[in-house]
């Protein structure tokens, strides 16, 4: 059966959601990313969390690319969970929480990151506004201008 997500809560991340953020990203993409990092984005940028039945699903945060621009620097859904929405309303709420702050959302989608499934996020981004504005053989830069 496919799990509801009417009953997945997106919030705004916090400092103390950083270290199931890391284990999350390690477990999906079977790599490290700094904790520090972690909590010093969440804490200063917009940043989203999901959770579903106290679980942590998915995550977004952005980071610093211009006074007015945000960089959404890393977004993910916990694999079981994708397809269904989860990703699109995550984005979302990052472009909420950010909108009041910045006039626009800028980030890269790369295939040379290490990841266990290589496919491109070009698409989920196009269909939630995003425009590509530059690319090279593995990687896309796309922006959406909030206001
Ligand atoms: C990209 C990602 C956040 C989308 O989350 P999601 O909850 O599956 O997204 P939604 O259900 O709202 O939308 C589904 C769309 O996401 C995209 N998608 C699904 N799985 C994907 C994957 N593993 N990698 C990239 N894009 C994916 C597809 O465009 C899909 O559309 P389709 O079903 O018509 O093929 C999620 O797949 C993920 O965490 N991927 C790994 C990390 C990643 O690539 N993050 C983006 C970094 S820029």
């Amino acid at each position: 059966m496919r799990p509801a997500l009417n009953l997945c809560t997106v919030r705004d991340a916090a400092a103390r959601d950083a270290e199931r953020i890391v284990q999350l990203h390690a477990r999906e993409l079977e790599r490290e990313i700094g904790l520090d990092r972690v909590r010093r984005c969440v804490s200063a940028y917009p940043s989203v969390a999901a959770e579903m039945d106290g679980r942590l699903v998915g995550f977004a945060y952005g980071d610093a690319f211009a006074p007015d621009i945000v960089r959404l620097a890393n977004l993910l859904v916990a694999s079981d969970l994708r397809g269904l929405g989860l990703g699109q309303r995550m984005l979302g709420a990052f472009e909420m929480s950010a909108r009041p702050s910045y006039g626009a959302v800028i980030l890269v989608n790369s295939l040379l990151y290490p990841a266990p499934e290589k496919r491109t996020a070009v698409p989920f981004y196009e269909r939630a506004g995003y425009r590509q504005l530059f690319e090279t053989e593995a990687s896309a830069v796309l922006a959406k201008t909030l206001r």
